[in-house]
């Protein structure tokens, strides 16, 4: 079956999309993104994801491509002309083409490119068979809240990881702070039994799985502690797990080769992948 994009007002065959080669998202990374879940055919958190959508936007001055209501009918029909039922889709926004200059050019015309892609219905039992994860100095920039499409750093970071056969990197700061992962949050539960996430600045990004497993956790009368947590409190956490929107919730067994807890996905961990399914289901755009 052939894929389909959406190209700054068209819908191309996948193989044939492309942009200009003076795209300034390709000369200087310089757009925004998001990465939206489909499950069973839904559009997950999507309100969500268009809010952070439009304050990445804002903080880069960049301009909507498009409005609202005629990005939801180009999704649906992203939707619909790729067959998708579990999958994601993937939406880049850059400043447009122009001749190269570093300041931002006026009267320009943001590009927007949507693609879409299915994967393997997420396997929850496959889930808690846990993943392992290094750790690797926060080399980012300073607005890692911006959903920027600069992701260099992430993308070295990733590749080490899995040289070194994980599923993810966790950066740390040079005072032993961890922000996040490559492309997902942090999550440990502490000796004490209290689920700690680091609270938002401009040091991670606000992570929409984030936001939900905070609401559904609270929903069950879990606290949730928002606050940095270091690699050595890691370490010694009784549990830790990452989320995002392709990864969902994956427990972690293994930091830099040590042990977390038992070694074995902790219970807590095990609640809050069940809850976030079941909110899941629930999701009905
Ligand atoms: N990335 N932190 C970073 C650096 C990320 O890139 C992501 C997600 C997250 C989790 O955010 P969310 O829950 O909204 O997916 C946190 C996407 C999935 C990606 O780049 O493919």
């Amino acid at each position: 079956m052939s894929r389909f994009a959406y190209v700054n007002g068209r819908y191309v065959q996948h193989k044939k999309a492309s942009v200009h080669i003076e795209d300034r998202g390709y000369q200087f990374s310089d757009g925004v993104y998001e990465v939206i879940a489909v499950f069973n055919g839904k559009l997950i958190d999507f309100d969500d994801h268009f809010s952070r959508l439009g304050r990445s936007l804002n903080e880069l001055e960049l301009k909507w491509p498009i409005k609202h209501k005629a990005m939801i009918v180009v999704l649906k029909q992203i939707i619909r002309k790729n067959r998708i039922i579990d999958g994601i889709i993937y939406l880049q926004i850059t400043r447009g083409v122009a001749p190269r200059q570093h300041a931002f050019p006026e009267h320009l015309n943001s590009s927007l490119v949507i693609t879409a892609k299915n994967l393997d219905p997420f396997e929850f039992d496959a889930a808690k068979k846990g993943i392992n994860i290094i750790t690797t100095p926060e080399i980012r920039w300073q607005r890692c809240d911006i959903k920027s499409i600069s992701l260099l750093g992430n993308c070295l970071a990733k590749e080490k990881a899995i040289r070194a056969d994980c599923y993810e990197a966790w950066f740390v700061e040079d005072d032993g702070m961890v922000t996040e992962g490559t492309s997902s949050n942090a999550w440990i539960v502490s000796k004490e039994g209290k689920l700690i996430t680091r609270n938002i600045s401009n040091s991670i990004l606000n992570g929409i799985t984030r936001l939900s497993i905070i609401k559904v956790a609270r929903e069950n009368d879990i606290e949730i502690i928002e606050r940095p947590f270091s690699i050595k409190e890691a370490k010694s956490a009784k549990e830790a797990f990452i989320s995002s929107t392709t990864s969902l919730v994956k427990p972690v067994l293994k930091i830099d080769g040590n042990f977390i807890g038992n070694g074995k996905v902790g219970k807590l961990s095990t609640k809050i992948l069940d809850y976030y399914g079941s909110y899941l289901k629930a999701q009905s755009i």
